[in-house]
């Protein structure tokens, strides 16, 4: 059975994955906080949390509540900043067998392209995985990714500033998610990844105030899985490069949803926090798939659903 997967085929050397299975960015901190639960070295590839210029400490608290069937998040981007990364997580990595994309996020496409040439050619970073739910803060807080234009200008500051291999990471929080895939699918993107967590908020009713510090957070898990796959086959149609599946993805069942309706691979996310062996049973519950219903090559499922 061949699981291996070729997330970036247009780029000069291609980004070779020896299974569709990963990790969605800022559940699984830096790859190391898991290393004692599962062998983080079966995986396809790791995607670290989210990385500024400067460190970030992130948002008010409370910055989590759980919400039925998912869960609604406002850290706020708190990270130890490149500078630290490089210097204190990349030097492990780069001893792993498992490929890292750095999780890149900015406040203008100037930040994007500064991040991007600072990562490049740094030993262990294998690519980079562009957040654009980011607001910009040169456009009055307008999310890039929610601007077909500025979705493109920051894939396009990014590639000019960098040889990695570079996975734009899309906001669901739109109107036409196909528009803005395909203005970052042709500013040149290798890869997407769809989706980023879809914007809610609770209420405290003691207090009568917002529960979340900061208001207003993202929602993952299960409860957004149906949207997140409508998202991934409606761009399947219209794009040719890679996609990256992720919304509440938890079992080998919901992965395979996502191949079929056209992910080339899978992240897992929020699930982990109530099954922290989720990534592995992803992986295992595919190849078992597979031998089941004998399909000897993963490819043969990537967009099964549209023929
Ligand atoms: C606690 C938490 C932190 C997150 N941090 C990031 C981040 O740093 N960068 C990013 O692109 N997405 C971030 N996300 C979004 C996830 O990577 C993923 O896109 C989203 O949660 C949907 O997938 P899931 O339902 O499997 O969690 C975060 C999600 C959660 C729950």
């Amino acid at each position: 059975m061949n699981l291996a997967v070729q997330l970036a085929p247009t780029h000069p050397r291609g980004l070779w994955l020896k299974n569709p299975v990963m990790n969605a960015s800022g559940t699984f901190g830096y790859g190391t906080e898991y290393s004692s639960l599962l062998d983080i070295q079966r995986l396809g590839a790791i995607v670290c949390k989210a990385t500024t210029l400067e460190p970030r400490e992130g948002n008010p608290q409370p910055r989590l509540r759980e919400t039925p069937c998912g869960l609604l998040n406002s850290i706020g981007l708190q990270n130890i900043g490149v500078e630290a990364l490089i210097e204190q997580k990349a030097p492990l990595w780069a001893s792993w067998k498992v490929p890292v994309l750095v999780n890149v996020a900015g406040e203008t496409v100037e930040d994007y392209a500064r991040l991007a040439s600072r990562l490049d050619g740094v030993p262990g970073v294998s690519g980079l995985e562009v957040n654009i739910s980011c607001p910009n803060v040169e456009a009055g807080g307008i999310t890039f990714g929610t601007d077909p234009r500025m979705a493109a200008a920051v894939t396009k500051a990014v590639l000019s500033s960098t040889s990695l291999p570079v996975v734009v990471k899309l906001t669901p929080n739109v109107t036409d998610i196909v528009e803005i895939a395909l203005a970052v699918s042709e500013a040149g993107a290798h890869a997407l990844c769809l989706v980023n967590t879809l914007r809610g908020m609770s209420i405290d009713i003691t207090s009568r105030k917002p529960f979340l510090g900061n208001v207003w957070g993202g929602l993952s898990g299960p409860a957004i899985r149906p949207v997140a796959l409508y998202m991934v086959y409606q761009v399947a149609r219209a794009v040719k490069i890679p996609i990256v599946g992720c919304g509440g993805i938890g079992t080998a069942e919901d992965a395979l949803e996502f191949t079929m309706a056209g992910a080339s691979a899978v992240q897992v996310g929020t699930v982990q926090f109530v099954n922290t062996r989720g990534l592995v049973d992803v992986l295992e519950g595919i190849g078992r798939f597979m031998q089941e219903k004998g399909v000897e090559d993963i490819s043969g499922l990537v967009g099964a659903a549209h023929r």
